[in-house]
């Protein structure tokens, strides 16, 4: 039977899903949440029918979307038997076949990351979940994982053909794709043949839990997943002065300290993978930065790793000013960032203006500030900062930071667990 099918990897940070499509129908495997719309968007503009999702083990770094999709498409949800799940999935092991269009997977068991993980196998390809990934494996350290079954899933993964393409659940490096031929030869947990070393040098990784896990898993188990809401001003306002809710700001702290609303918590958007931890728990978050934007990228990351109760104000600041909702105000002045790209480029500008107009021996002065410049990006030393820095205004708003009139931002790190058990990811992943 002709066994031809598409793939379309879609990424969300390091988690990989996959939509396969075989004449006009489609099966999704690993749905992320914070894709849900992507998908529906793609499965409508492609005029697909949604024949089956498949979550390949229950996810403990990411809630998954299944439940949200599942409620929507007139479609089963496949998991193995072992798999704790309210969504009622149909329960596929090995032997089975997963049918979509003309395209059809054989499902394989693979425990190892965990006891109820699924590899699918199929049309030249294997999606292995977990189990194996790109030069690493799962790790084996929770929800029943175990070193001597990884070892023998991988053993059977070796069997299948050097092209087959292996497609996993997770990568932390930015890979897409590999094939059995390259992780047979360059993956080290593929290359170990002796199962007394495999084991050993599994439990000797210690790594740190994935963020929130315990929430996670429950969310995917009780099927309890929520897509984003966006919230107008008036009733972010409303939340707010109920009392149930708080605030958090995703600018730039130099953003927030010219405007804010108040109470709020500012915690910029590149920070926030490393402070999820100081907003976990049973708090409600409605989460702002100055369009919205900002706020709904911050509230991805955030449901993703398990937080439920959240919502993004939909046209944050700009939508809260538009009220006439109170805000505070501080005179700050400009970046040191800013006002060192303001000064070189007026002095680029001005100068090549010169050398046109007056004498070509100006065009010595966007010369030396290009050279300035990339002395500062190859050293990391900026000598026109530290000379703004010692401008009377740049020194008074430093002695007013120093003396603690900054913004309400968060410091100081906390380590984020994920799936890997790559050794040189000690802040954990789903990876060895
Ligand atoms: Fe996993």
């Amino acid at each position: 039977m002709d066994n031809t099918f598409s793939v379309q990897q879609i990424a969300a940070g390091p988690c990989l899903s996959y939509l396969l499509e075989s004449n006009g129908q489609a099966l999704l495997i690993d749905p992320h949440i914070t894709k849900a719309a992507y998908y529906r968007d793609l499965i409508r503009k492609k005029g697909l029918t949604l024949a089956g999702i498949v979550d390949t083990h229950t996810h403990a770094d990411h809630i998954s979307s299944a439940a949200i999709l599942k409620a929507e498409y007139p479609c089963p949800l496949y998991m193995s038997p072992k798999a704790i799940s309210s969504l009622g999935p149909k329960q596929v092991s090995a032997g089975d076949t997963i049918e979509f269009g003309s395209g059809h997977l054989e499902v394989w068991d693979a425990p190892g990351h965990t006891d109820d993980s699924i590899a699918l196998v199929g049309g030249g390809c294997v999606f292995t979940g977990d189990v194996l990934m790109i030069g690493s494996v799962g790790r084996t350290d929770f929800q029943n994982g175990s070193p001597a079954d990884m070892f023998n899933t991988l053993a059977r993964f070796k069997e299948l053909p050097d092209d087959t393409v292996v497609y996993p659940a997770h990568d932390y490096k930015g890979h897409k794709q590999s094939t059995i031929a390259q992780e047979k030869t360059q993956n080290p947990f593929m290359v170990e043949t002796d199962k007394r070393a495999f084991i050993a040098n599994a439990e000797s990784k210690v790594l740190a839990k994935p963020f929130n896990m315990d929430q996670i898993i429950q969310v995917n188990r009780e099927g309890s997943a929520k897509e984003i809401e966006f919230v107008t001003a008036e009733q972010a306002k409303e939340r707010l002065d109920s009392g149930d809710w708080q605030l958090l700001d995703v600018r730039r702290p130099d953003e927030y300290e010219g405007i804010r609303i108040l109470p709020s918590l500012n915690v910029p958007l590149d920070r926030l993978q490393s402070r999820m931890s100081e907003l976990a728990g049973d708090k409600k978050w409605i989460v702002s930065c100055r369009s919205g934007n900002r706020a709904a990228a911050a509230a991805g990351m955030l449901l993703a790793a398990g937080m439920q109760n959240i919502c993004v104000a939909k046209d944050s600041l700009n939508g809260w000013l538009k009220k006439g909702y109170p805000v505070v105000r501080e005179k700050v002045p400009m970046s040191i960032e800013r006002q060192v790209r303001t000064v070189a480029g007026s002095l680029v500008a001005i100068g090549t203006l010169l050398a046109i107009f007056a004498s070509k021996w100006f065009l010595i002065v966007p010369m030396f500030v290009g050279c300035g410049l990339v002395f500062a990006g190859l050293t990391d030393s900026c000598m026109m900062a530290e000379l703004l820095m010692k401008l009377p205004y740049n020194k008074n708003a430093m002695q007013k930071k120093a003396a603690g009139g900054g913004a309400c931002s968060l410091d100081g790190g906390s380590s984020s667990g994920t799936c890997s058990m790559d050794s040189n990811n000690k802040d954990g992943s789903c990876a060895m």
